[in-house]
């Protein structure tokens, strides 16, 4: 059967400060500028989460995107949605939260679960002119 990618966009708000907690006040300011405000600041993230495989004979689908949704609510969604990444979203706890650690600890938890698709891209929007993407490597 063909092998085919499919997308499930969603979307989920956090606040996060951009802070290296081993570098000064000084060096973190002129690093991350207004992203570094100790007072936190907020985005409207928009992740999509790709996944590719065979068209299932039974059902016409390379993965249920319903599921696929039910699982990314699941396991990032329900762990960021309205939450402060810096200090109280296990996944990223000992990272500093930009666009490219958020995306790959969300990989990490999808990947597992998505088979016998798999996933190979995910997109996150931090704002609407900026984004990151990763496909696992
Ligand atoms: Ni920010």
């Amino acid at each position: 059967m063909p092998t085919v990618t499919v997308t499930r966009r969603l979307t989920f708000n956090a606040a996060h400060r951009v802070h290296n907690p081993s570098l000064s006040e000084a060096e973190n300011q002129a690093l991350f500028g207004k992203c570094n405000n100790p007072n936190w600041h907020g985005h409207n993230y928009v992740l999509e989460v790709s996944v590719k495989g065979e068209i299932s004979e039974r059902t016409g689908y390379v993965m249920d995107l319903g599921a696929l949704k039910r699982l990314v609510e699941t396991e990032v969604i329900q762990e960021v949605d309205h939450r402060n990444m810096n200090v109280e979203v296990a996944f990223m706890k000992g990272v500093i939260p930009t666009t490219e650690n958020i995306i790959v600890g969300i990989w990490k938890r999808i990947a597992p679960h998505v088979a016998p698709a798999r996933l190979v891209r995910l997109r996150l929007w931090e704002t609407e002119n900026n984004f990151a993407e990763y496909e696992g490597e």
